[in-house]
């Protein structure tokens, strides 16, 4: 097994993000390539299988790595709050807003904004993302005010986007604005990845480097949700004392 120690700040502390297989050392090559670049990176792959991981690594590995990388799980703030948590508010846009009070987006400028759980953001909120994206500034929530938006994207999820926007619970215009850069991270059942359909499908258009995607065969796919975090607990305790039989390459995965 191939392992890669991370430097983990804050706390000071390193992680062996692991790469069990050559699907897993090829996807953190790829996020190397692909940290490079300025493009709205989407994340998919099951529960536990490491996507929050690979966000941390592509942040770490971009030029924006010097900036803050901020999550925000969408599926864990009440629809209510999340917009003024995203953009922030004006003093007076409801009760309660005794002042102003910046959000996320402002607090990752000039670094990544990880939006986790992206399937569940609030199609009205759908709307305004999508609108900064294409044009680099927002209003605060109470305000008229354009504020310009400096930050990367990058977005993940464990739900079937194409299978949400069918269903009308997720727009088809942002949807394929995520789609410029596919990540999909494999799950733990790995055989016959080389020949899988999303491994020959390869990257999508505007994108020059080597496949992004190294997904299994829906038929590979068949262990419990979450199975890959009981693995990588399994591996705590040589995480922890930092013993690897393997060779390890530094990698930084948290900013
Ligand atoms: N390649 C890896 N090396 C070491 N640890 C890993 C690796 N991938 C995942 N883990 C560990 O597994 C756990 C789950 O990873 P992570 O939170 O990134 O998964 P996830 O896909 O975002 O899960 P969820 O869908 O539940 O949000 C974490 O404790 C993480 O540190
Ligand atoms: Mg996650």
């Amino acid at each position: 097994m191939a392992a890669v120690a991370s430097q983990m700040t804050p706390p000071a502390r390193t992680q062996l993000v692991h790469a069990p297989d050559s699907p897993m050392v090829e996807l953190f090559r790829t996020c190397s390539r692909i940290a490079a670049s300025e493009a709205t990176v989407l994340i998919t792959g099951e529960t536990g299988t490491g996507k929050e991981v690979v966000a941390r690594l592509i942040h770490a590995r971009s030029p924006r790595a010097g900036k803050p990388l901020i999550p925000v799980n969408c599926g864990a703030i009440p629809e209510t709050l999340l917009e003024s948590e995203l953009f922030g508010y004006v003093k007076g846009a409801f009760t309660g807003a005794v002042g102003n009070r910046r959000g996320r987006v402002a607090a990752a400028d000039g670094g990544t904004l990880f939006l986790d759980e992206i399937g569940e953001l609030p199609l009205s909120l759908q709307v305004k993302l999508l609108r900064v994206l294409q044009e680099r500034s927002y209003e605060p929530v109470g305000s008229a005010e354009s504020v310009p938006a400096n930050f990367r994207l990058v977005a993940a999820t464990n739900r079937d986007l194409a299978a949400e926007v069918e269903a009308g619970r997720f727009r088809r215009d942002l949807y394929y604005r995520l789609l410029v850069c596919p990540v999909e991270v494999p799950g733990s059942s790995r055989t016959s990845w080389s020949g899988s359909p999303s491994a020959r499908r390869g990257p999508r258009s505007g994108w020059p480097t080597s496949r992004t995607t190294c997904a299994p065969p829906a038929a590979c796919r068949q262990r419990p949700p979450g199975a890959t975090r009981h693995r990588w607990k399994r591996l705590e305790p040589a995480r922890r004392s930092g013993a690897s039989s393997a060779p390890a390459t530094k990698f930084r995965s948290r900013p």
